[in-house]
C-alpha cells in the first residue's frame, strides 16, 4: 500500500508555499518595525511545561496533546502552542536580566490531536509574538495594533478584532461564584462536557458551541461586570488607546480562551468566511504565567496567528514568482551560448529559465507560456553569429532588438 501523510498533517506544496512566504514576510516586516526579534525554541518540551501553563483542565491538555515517553523514560510533548516554550526559554536564559522588556516573535509548527476539518489540522503553523515586562495597557494596545497591522500588510481587512477582559486572581473568584450560581439551575440543559466543566472550568461553558448550552447560558453574568477597580481601569485604558489610534474592535463578553494562563485583556481576530473555525488569530495577557513556571513576577501579553487559516482567506491569489525571461534555443551550440547568458543574467539578479533537454521550439515556447515568463527570446545560428536577438514581450508580442549582453538586455528590454 502506498504511504501517505498522517491524517491532519499536510504537505505545503510548491504552488502554495509562495502564499505562505508572503504571509510570513508581511508579519516579519511588521514585527521588526515594532522592535520585535525572532526567537526559535524547540518543537518538543517536557510535558509538565504545558500542564503547568495551559492548564490541566483544558481541552488541549486533557485531550489534544501529542505526548510520548521517550527512550529515557521522560514524558515529552510536541508543542501545542508557542507561548509556554518561549516563556520557558525566557526564564531559563534569564532574558529579563539583560532587558526588563522583551519583545519576541516566533513561527513554526504546533501539534494538537483535534478532529481535522477545513481550517483545523493536527499539525498547524502559528506566527506568534510576546511582549513581557510591561503591565501598562499601552503594551496591550500596541500588541493589538500590531496584529491589525499584520492583517493590513497582508491585504486582508475582513477579520475583525474582538476583545474582552478576564480579570485577575482578585476578581475572578467572585465572578466564578456568580457564574456557578447562575448555572446551578440550568445544569440539566448543559452538554456532558459542560456538566464536567461546571466543576473544573465553568467559564468554558460560555464558549460551548452546542445549541443547548448557548441557550442555557444566555443572560449569564459577564466577567466585564465583575472586574475589580484595577482591572476595570486597565481595560478602560486599553480601549481608550485603541480608540486613540483608530483601531476598530468590538466587545465580546462571552469570549473565554481555551488556555488557562490568561488574565485581563483577551482578544480574537474572527472571520465569517471559514465556517466554525472563525478565529484566525488570538491571544491575551498572562500576568501570572512566568511566576507560575518558576520565574519572577513578570507580566506578559501576546498573540498567535493561525497560518493555515490566513492562507485560506487569501484564497487563490497568485504568489509564485515568474521568470523575467525564457531563453529558447535551436541547437547544441546555441544551448551553450544560452546557458552562459542565463548564468550571467542570474548572477545579475534576473530570473531566467531555459529548456533543459533540447526540446522542439514549439514545446519550448509552450513552457515559456506555462511559466508565465515576461519575455522570451529564441537563440539560433543567426543570433549567435550577430550576437543580437529579438526579445518578445509575452503579454502583447511586442519585440525589442538587443545585443546578447547582460547590460543591454537589462536596459533595453527588462527595465
Ligand atoms: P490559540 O487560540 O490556541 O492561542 O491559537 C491561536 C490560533 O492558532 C487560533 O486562533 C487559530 O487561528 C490557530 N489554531 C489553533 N488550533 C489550530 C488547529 N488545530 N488548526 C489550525 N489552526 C489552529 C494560542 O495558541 C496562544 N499561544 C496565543 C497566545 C500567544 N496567547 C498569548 N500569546
Amino acid at each position: 500500500m502506498a504511504l501517505t501523510a498522517i491524517k491532519g498533517f499536510n504537505d505545503i506544496l510548491a504552488n502554495e508555499s509562495g502564499r505562505w512566504q508572503y504571509i510570513e514576510l508581511s508579519a516579519r516586516r511588521i514585527f521588526e518595525r515594532n522592535g520585535f526579534s525572532e526567537i526559535r525554541v524547540p518543537i518538543m518540551e517536557k510535558t509538565e511545561l504545558f500542564c503547568r501553563s495551559i492548564g490541566d483542565a483544558t481541552d488541549i491538555v486533557e485531550k489534544e496533546m501529542y505526548t510520548f515517553t521517550d527512550k529515557g523514560e521522560n514524558s515529552v510533548t510536541l508543542r501545542p502552542e508557542g507561548t509556554a516554550g518561549v516563556m520557558r526559554a525566557l526564564i531559563e536564559h534569564k532574558l529579563y536580566a539583560q532587558d526588563p522588556v522583551s519583545k519576541l516573535y516566533y513561527l513554526g509548527p504546533m501539534f494538537r490531536y483535534e478532529r481535522p476539518q477545513k481550517g483545523r489540522y493536527r499539525q498547524f503553523h502559528q506566527i506568534g509574538a510576546e511582549i513581557t515586562g510591561v503591565n501598562d495597557p499601552l503594551a496591550d494596545a500596541q500588541v493589538l495594533n500590531m496584529l491589525s497591522a499584520i492583517f493590513r500588510e497582508i491585504g486582508l481587512d475582513e477579520p475583525t478584532l474582538q476583545i474582552n477582559s478576564l480579570g485577575c486572581p482578585e476578581c475572578r473568584p467572585a465572578y466564578r461564584t456568580a457564574l456557578l450560581s447562575f448555572l446551578d439551575s440550568r445544569l440539566g440543559s448543559l452538554c456532558d462536557d459542560c456538566k464536567r466543566r461546571y466543576n473544573t472550568n465553568p467559564l468554558r461553558t460560555l464558549d460551548c458551541k452546542v445549541p443547548g448550552c448557548i441557550e442555557a447560558t444566555k443572560g449569564a453574568p459577564a466577567m466585564l461586570e465583575h472586574l475589580c477597580p484595577a482591572c476595570d481601569e486597565h481595560f478602560g485604558c486599553v480601549r481608550r488607546y485603541l480608540e486613540l489610534t483608530g483601531t476598530a474592535y468590538t466587545l465580546n463578553t462571552r469570549m473565554v480562551r481555551g488556555l488557562d494562563y490568561y488574565t485581563r485583556t483577551t482578544f480574537e481576530m474572527v472571520t465569517g468566511l471559514l465556517g466554525s473555525q472563525s478565529a484566525v488569530a488570538a491571544g491575551g495577557r498572562y500576568d501570572g504565567l512566568i511566576s507560575q513556571l518558576g520565574g519572577p513576577e513578570i507580566p506578559g501579553i501576546g498573540f498567535a496567528i493561525g497560518l493555515e487559516r490566513v492562507a485560506l482567506l487569501l484564497g487563490q491569489r497568485e504568489f509564485s514568482s515568474t521568470p523575467d525571461l525564457f531563453i529558447a534555443t535551436m541547437g547544441a551550440t546555441e544551448r551553450e551560448v544560452a546557458f552562459r547568458l542565463m548564468d550571467e543574467l542570474l548572477k545579475s539578479g534576473i530570473r531566467v529559465e531555459m529548456d533543459y533537454e533540447g526540446k522542439s521550439l514549439k514545446s519550448q515556447m509552450r513552457r515559456a507560456d506555462k511559466l508565465k515568463a515576461r519575455y522570451s527570446v529564441v537563440i539560433g545560428e543567426n543570433e549567435v553569429a550577430t550576437c543580437k536577438a529579438a526579445f518578445k514581450r509575452m503579454a502583447d508580442g511586442a519585440v525589442t532588438e538587443a545585443a546578447l549582453a547582460v547590460e543591454e538586455i537589462c536596459t533595453a528590454v527588462l527595465s
